[in-house]
């Protein structure tokens, strides 16, 4: 653990203007600064940093953070990483006191990266004097520029390629990187006689590779298995390579393998990425809706393909938002993006993109394939299908709506729409509310909370605050238990404080409300309103609750709560 008065320090010294301005340049607008949305695809600007509040957000998308954040989810920084590159800019020490494991923990990443690197530049090297490889990579259409792109590489036909790579070929570390194995007192490296394939996080560090035989043999292709450096189901393939692109076209294309990404980018297809041998993640949907509007899911035309793309949908449905575009493009019987493009040619390709079946099309053909609408039992069977799916989509009430209506076209049944959820505080106050609903008015602890993140010496005026459910008040209390014991923390670190935790939605979607108030607003006349407001409520049920008792079972204290209750609620 980094300790929390560093962090604090480290943000206070940080400009977060100058950070985000290495990534995205920023023009001064009021008090703020802006840009287009780097974390989604708009045309007009509406990403803002503040140098005061030490805080960015969009109100395009939501995204929203720290210094610290914006390293994270924008340059593929782990926590530690990023707290170090902040460090290092304002000349601070990362203390490695704390529980000490963390340090430690983050030099031995630092290591595996290196291991990795070390790997990645050996068998690009072996690669180069690889007469079978080169005449595989040849034979598939490969050329040399596309390999160099993809830092493609060759592991020797050997027991131990990666001796010559490493000069302590028994470092334990190897082994943790997933390049050695070690078995009954043996070792010998994980891929032999491949074409190796790095992949690289979004950072362009190699964190894993994958390896394809170049005859008969399995696993066809070997992938490093899962290390602290990598996650499968998180990670893209291509990602790296191909962000920009992606950005660049508002949309992303979702293929199945390596060879795909490999061969689609020489061609000029350059927003593709690969999942790695798993379905597609919640994880990897939020990674990719938060840079396109449009993800096209590409699959083999065979029955594995649409079994693939069913799981694909099913995964998605809960994390797709009203207003993009999700589809599903099925190749012919027995071609992969890999070969259509190379015998069709790219144009070819878009146009198969551009008519790909969106999700809802999908949704119902599949459906309506295991069902006969031509009785009523058929059209019942449909409904009930359905709606567990429809069920799914809470982040896209409209188009839920309009799902709902369609099923009962398709069924001939009444089919009542999702109910109106209630949008209470969970919602950032200053998002853009969908049209055609009247914005939700702050709740009163949201408005506390926000007044608090604001000035946090207010906590201090927070005592006797009544228990609430809400998820406002619950953050508010920890905020406030925090600040009691350690009255210095800012904003930024006290964001920081609850990373990770339940009380992060709430502050940040209130912070993230507060990024566009003017010198005008009046924080402090709400932050009063609401806590007498509040106190009132409190009293007033404190007043009901002690007064329904006789007096005389009435203790001193409860005596003098009822009597502080009824000059609360007196009108100021
Ligand atoms: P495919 O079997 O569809 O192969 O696997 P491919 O991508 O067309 O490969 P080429 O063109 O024959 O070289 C799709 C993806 O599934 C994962 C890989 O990520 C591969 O790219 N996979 C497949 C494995 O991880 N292991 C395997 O043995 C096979
Ligand atoms: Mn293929």
């Amino acid at each position: 653990m980094i300790p929390q008065d560093f962090i604090q320090q480290l943000l206070d010294r940080t400009d977060i203007v100058a950070v985000v301005e290495r990534y995205v340049p920023l023009k001064k607008a009021g008090a703020n600064y802006q840009a287009r949305c780097p974390f989604h695809n708009e045309k007009s600007p509406s990403f803002s940093v503040s140098p005061t509040k030490h805080f960015y957000h969009c109100f395009g998308c939501g995204a929203h953070g720290t210094a610290i954040t914006f390293l994270m989810e924008h340059a593929g920084y782990s926590f530690v990483e990023a707290v170090k590159e902040l460090a290092g800019q304002v000349g601070l020490q990362v203390p490695d006191d704390g529980s000490r494991q963390a340090p430690e923990e983050e030099t031995r990443r630092d290591k595996l990266y290196e291991r990795m690197e070390v790997a990645g530049r050996h068998y690009r090297q072996a690669l180069k004097s690889a007469e079978p490889a080169i005449a595989y990579l040849k034979k598939r259409g490969v050329t040399g520029e596309t390999a160099a792109r993809f830092a493609l590489g060759y592991a020797a036909d050997d027991w131990q390629p990666l001796a010559a790579a490493f000069a302590d070929y028994q470092d334990p570390l190897l082994v943790e990187a997933g390049l050695v194995i070690a078995n009954e007192g043996k070792r010998y490296d994980r891929f032999r006689d491949r074409v190796m394939f790095p992949i690289r996080n979004e950072r362009g560090k190699v964190i894993a590779f994958g390896g394809r035989v170049m005859g008969a043999g399995e696993p066809k292709y070997l992938n490093s298995p899962e290390t602290p450096l990598f996650h499968k189901g998180r990670e893209l393939y291509g990602l790296h390579e191909h962000r920009r692109a992606i950005q660049g076209e508002n949309r992303v294309l979702v293929v199945e393998g390596y060879m795909d990404v490999v061969m689609l980018d020489q061609y000029g297809v350059q927003n593709a990425v690969a999942t790695l041998g798993t379905a597609i993640t919640p994880d990897h949907l939020t990674r990719l809706l938060r840079l396109v509007d449009e993800i096209v899911f590409a699959f083999d035309g065979d029955n594995a393909g649409r079994k693939a793309a069913w799981r694909a949908l099913e995964n998605s449905l809960p994390q797709v938002r009203d207003g993009k575009l999700l589809s599903f493009l099925f190749l012919p019987e027995g071609e992969d993006p890999d070969s259509f493009v190379q015998a069709q040619g790219a144009e070819a390709f878009r146009k198969l993109c551009d008519k790909a079946t969106p999700l809802s099309d999908f949704l119902f053909a599949e459906l309506g394939a295991q069902t006969d609408l031509s009785s009523q039992e058929g059209k019942v069977r449909l409904a009930t299908l359905a709606k567990p799916h429809l069920a799914k989509l809470t982040q896209a009430p409209l188009l839920a709506r309009a799902l709902h209506r369609r099923l009962g076209e398709l069924s001939g049944l009444d089919t009542p729409g999702p109910a109106r959820a209630a949008r209470f505080s969970g919602k950032p106050a200053g998002r853009a509310q969908p049209a055609g609903r009247a914005a939700v008015q702050p709740s009163l602890w949201r408005v506390l909370l926000q007044a608090v993140l604001d000035n946090p010496s207010r906590a201090a005026r927070l005592s006797d605050l009544p228990d609430s459910g809400d998820i406002d008040a619950q953050a508010l209390a920890s905020v406030a238990a925090l600040l009691r014991e350690h009255p210095e923390l800012s904003r930024p670190a006290l964001l920081e404080h609850f990373r990770g935790k339940p009380e992060q939605a709430p502050l940040e979607s209130a912070n993230s409300a507060t990024m566009n108030w003017g010198a005008e607003e009046d924080v402090e006349a709400d932050f009063q309103g609401a806590l007498k407001s509040l106190l009132a409520q409190a009293g007033g049920s404190t007043v009901r609750e002690l007064s329904a008792r006789k007096p005389s079972e009435l203790s001193a204290q409860e005596k003098a709560r009822l009597l502080a209750s009824l000059k609360n609620r007196k009108p100021a």
